[in-house]
């Protein structure tokens, strides 16, 4: 499955490209985040990784095959919760997987202790908090033990205490073997879980570098520009 090769992808849906070009390499290890302002198809890049939505162009090639070998997850910006308890949200998710219902039962019990909602079980996820919801995302996808975690912004609109807690979720899937994709907005997020970032800007990516030198050394005009214009900000509102 990897190294995942992205080459001369294109998405340009009734002729607009949205992306154009877009060439990655990414390990199967670690946490890559990409950066890139509003609009410029981050969402829709991990929407084609996942293969709900067709690209117009390029290709993938999952470690020397067409189609990942391993599985993949992913959880959207706002998730999508089964007007059912929590726990029957993450054992429905499982079904697919050919366990039985001891075990299914089993995983959902663990991972729901993973991310602190093992007492909300039998509540309606309806009536979750957002920071609450986002954890059940994240134990619905954990369940699944992804070989891929594909995550869009997964703490947007959290207050500072709920995206530390997302935070130290997402790496402890990583630490479970899952690679880890994800977009963000909030750079201080960028700094504190990302070991490399790829950064999105007018169709493609304009760079892709350790996370460190990112930040220190931006090669490219557009990262440091966006960097220069969002960096204020993350002084001025970050923890
Ligand atoms: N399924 C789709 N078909 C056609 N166009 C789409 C589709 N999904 C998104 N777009 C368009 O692609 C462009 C990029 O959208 P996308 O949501 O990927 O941006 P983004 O980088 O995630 O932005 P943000 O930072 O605001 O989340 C937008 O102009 C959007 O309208
Ligand atoms: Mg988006």
């Amino acid at each position: 499955m990897f190294p995942l090769r992205i080459s001369a992808l294109r998405f340009a849906p009734n002729g607009r490209p949205i992306l154009d070009g877009v060439d990655l390499e990414l390990s199967g290890e670690g946490i890559s985040v990409i950066l890139g302002p509003n609009g410029v198809g981050k969402t829709v890049f991990l929407h084609l990784i996942a293969g709900l939505l067709p690209p117009t162009g390029g290709a993938f090639d999952w470690g020397g095959a067409i189609r990942p070998d391993g599985r993949l997850a992913m959880v959207f910006q706002q998730p999508m919760l089964l007007r059912l308890s929590v726990a029957a949200n993450v054992e429905f998710a499982l079904r697919p997987q050919g366990l039985d219902a001891a075990a299914r039962q089993q995983r959902t019990r663990e991972v729901l202790a993973r991310v602190g909602l093992a007492h909300r079980s039998a509540d309606s996820a309806r009536q979750l908090s957002g920071g609450e919801r986002q954890r059940l995302a994240l134990a619905r996808a954990w369940a699944m033990r992804p070989r891929l975690l594909l995550l869009d912004e997964p703490t947007a609109s959290l207050d500072p205490s709920a995206t530390d807690q997302v935070e130290t979720i997402i790496r402890e899937i990583r630490t479970d073997g899952a690679k880890v994709l994800m977009t963000t907005h909030n750079l201080g997020q960028a700094t504190r879980l990302a070991d490399d970032i790829v950064f999105l800007a007018d169709g493609r990516v304009q760079e892709h570098a350790a996370a460190q030198r990112f930040f220190a050394h931006p090669q490219s005009p557009a990262a440091r520009a966006f960097l220069q214009g969002e960096l204020p900000w993350r002084i001025a509102f970050d923890r």
